[in-house]
């Protein structure tokens, strides 16, 4: 099969950085899955769309594709050529994101997007080893306490510790349906562990 590997887990349990240093050091590109569905998200809010309206998202994204645009050190979203890229990690997009991504449509237009790159590539978020890619040879999913959860994110985000861990666990509940392990994935708990010691537990289960 062709070789992609998945890493996921929830917000803040150290997918990306994970996932940007396997990709690194298999020298294959990076994917990530939820600055997709934050390219949604930002758009939404631009244009002033109701999150709870499918058709309406579905129109915008008819309108004003969102592209993504994958490589080994990071990803860009664009829009009709303007980069999003900046706009898509704030407390306003966290604050929508899982609203938008609930809708069946919504997921499959991202999912689309996704099954267009061509492997080899490392793919994280929430469902890529159970609904997009469940025949990928290689799956993990991380997870990490809400508390460490917060903590690492409050290095990224202006906001304080206790109202990151809130909408952690809120972003948690609201995820929660597309949020679990694929049965043939390895569960890595990273709450006690450094990156490196992650992505080292991750390199042992690779070809070399
Ligand atoms: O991974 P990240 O926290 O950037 O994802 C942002 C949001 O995108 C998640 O909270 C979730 O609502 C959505 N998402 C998703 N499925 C994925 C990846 C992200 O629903 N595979």
């Amino acid at each position: 099969p062709p070789l992609i590997i998945t890493i996921d887990g929830p917000g803040a349990s150290g997918k990306s950085s994970v996932a940007r240093r396997i990709a690194q050091a298999l020298e294959v590109p990076y994917v990530s899955s939820g600055l997709l569905y934050r390219g949604v998200a930002y758009q939404v809010l631009r244009y002033g769309v109701n999150p709870d309206d499918e058709a309406a998202i579905l129109g915008l994204l008819e309108a004003h594709p969102v592209r993504l645009v994958p490589n080994t050190h990071g990803n860009r979203v664009l829009a009709n050529g303007e980069d999003l890229t900046p706009h898509l990690h704030t407390a306003e997009v966290d604050a929508v994101v899982s609203a938008v991504a609930r809708h069946p449509r919504v997921r499959a237009y991202v999912n689309a997007r996704l099954r267009e790159v061509p492997p080899p590539f490392v793919v994280e978020g929430r469902d890529m080893g159970t609904a997009v890619f469940p025949h990928a040879p290689y799956k993990f999913y991380l997870t990490a306490s809400p508390a460490v959860r917060a903590r690492r994110r409050a290095r990224e985000r202006a906001d304080d510790v206790a109202a990151i861990e809130k909408m952690l666990r809120l972003r948690d509940e609201r995820d929660a349906k597309q949020s679990k392990p694929a049965e043939d994935a390895q569960v890595i708990d990273t709450s006690e562990l450094t990156l490196d010691q992650v992505v080292g537990a991750i390199m042992r289960y690779l070809p070399a």
